[in-house]
């Protein structure tokens, strides 16, 4: 077992700031592409998510052992309280399973302010050393038949979106490597999809492992395929 900061290999009085960093640095040491596992995975999200929501550090380990197999399943299928619910929104079901397909993300915005390019080689690199937030820069996991927007909410970003059916470009993303699947024409033509711009709200990944940079919707080429956001009443777009 042991506490939130020891599976985060952090001394017990880190900041915020560093447990962000450790976050980040352990969600990759231990994925299973990695040499790690989906239960080692799985418990580096839970102590980042424990750590981050502001709980005892000491109840961590009665946590953990309710995130095991026997925990109760409701009729809808979520498991758990509200609290473990919000708890576990990286996970892909119980146990040591399959993971889904993992997503790296990036805010357009940051590719912006630091000068950075959606085209440089080494984006994400420069992403990992520039100590961005975790809505900012970060991996989440899709969970089957889930598009990227959905997982994106799980984890309760608020990435931009209007219509959320293929048919506006507001919550577009580039895809730098892998690749989401889009089952419906869109509005997309072939100069933005053959640059790797994908619809989140209707994408799902046909690849193992994702790096996309969202908020791209200002883009040229992109921007006039935009639609305001009120005219959806749960819209979400930086108008
Ligand atoms: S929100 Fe309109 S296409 Fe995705």
């Amino acid at each position: 077992m042991g506490s939130p900061y020891d599976v985060l290999g952090l001394d017990a009085d880190a900041d915020e700031d560093a447990v962000v960093r450790a976050y980040r640095k352990r969600v990759k040491e231990v994925h299973p592409d990695h040499g790690g596992s989906v239960a080692a995975f799985k418990r580096v999200r839970r102590a980042y998510e424990h750590l981050t929501a502001g709980r005892d550090p000491a109840a961590f380990e009665a946590g953990e052992a309710s995130a095991g197999s026997d925990r109760p399943e409701s009729t809808d299928g979520r498991t758990g309280s509200a609290e473990e619910e919000v708890s576990s929104a990286g996970d892909t079901g119980d146990g040591d399973g399959e993971l889904g397909p993992t997503v790296e993300y990036l805010d357009y915005a940051a590719v912006e302010s630091y000068g950075w390019n959606i085209t440089d080689d080494d984006l994400f690199e420069k992403a990992e050393t520039a100590d961005l937030g975790v809505d900012t820069h970060g991996i989440l996991v899709v969970e089957p038949r889930e598009t990227l927007l959905e997982a994106a909410e799980r984890y309760g970003f608020s990435w931009p979106y209007a219509c959320r059916g293929g048919a506006c470009a507001n919550c577009a993303v580039a895809v730098v490597e892998g690749d989401l699947e889009m089952p419906v024409s869109t509005v997309l033509d072939d100069d933005l999809t053959d640059r790797g711009v994908r619809l989140s709200c209707i994408g799902e990944p046909v690849t193992d492992d994702l790096k996309i940079v969202f908020n791209i919707e200002h883009l040229p080429g992109l921007a006039e395929l935009r639609l305001p956001a009120e005219q959806f009443g749960s819209a979400r777009a930086d108008d």
